[in-house]
């Protein structure tokens, strides 16, 4: 399937909820090191809304990133179904959950997760999860385990 990116209204006047929150989520991101903010927001099947931003750390690779800290709100909360992610950064560059966060996301999505990133100026990239992360490891990854 091919990524297809679309304005949401040209200018936008309803703005759709899950990218304003994802939008929102930004300010409160800790980024003194890469001074790239992001905000991610994960809607679940009964339509809540959990949010996350990027939260930097002085031992870089201790980072958090903003998927990672959206999807742990809401396990901690006790949703494990999701509908769909919202992704945006401060840079409105359309930018995609990384190689880390697309595997911890297809722990608890499927596939045909829509994974909407802004690209500013009333735009949107719109992947699936699947698209992003083909050939993700799962739970029957390790039946082939010798145990
Ligand atoms: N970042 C995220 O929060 N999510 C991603 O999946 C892409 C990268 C953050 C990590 C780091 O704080 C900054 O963006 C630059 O890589
Ligand atoms: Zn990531």
């Amino acid at each position: 399937m091919i990524p297809v990116t679309y304005p949401i209204t040209d200018p936008p006047r309803i703005m759709d909820p899950l990218i304003e929150a994802a939008r929102k989520a930004l300010a409160n991101a800790h980024v003194p090191y890469s001074e790239y903010r992001v905000g991610a927001a994960l809607e679940t099947i009964d339509g809540a809304v959990y949010t996350g931003c990027n939260i930097e750390n002085a031992n870089y690779s201790n980072s958090l990133h903003a998927e990672e800290v959206a999807l742990a709100e809401a396990v901690k909360n006790g949703h494990r179904e999701f509908d769909r992610l919202a992704v945006s950064s401060g840079a409105y560059d359309g930018v995609t959950p990384c190689g880390m966060c697309r595997q911890t996301l297809a722990e608890f999505a499927d596939d045909d997760l829509p994974v909407i990133c802004d690209e500013g100026g009333g735009e949107f990239t719109e992947y699936t999860l699947g698209e992003l992360l083909p050939n993700t490891i799962s739970e029957g990854t390790l039946d082939a385990a010798e145990r």
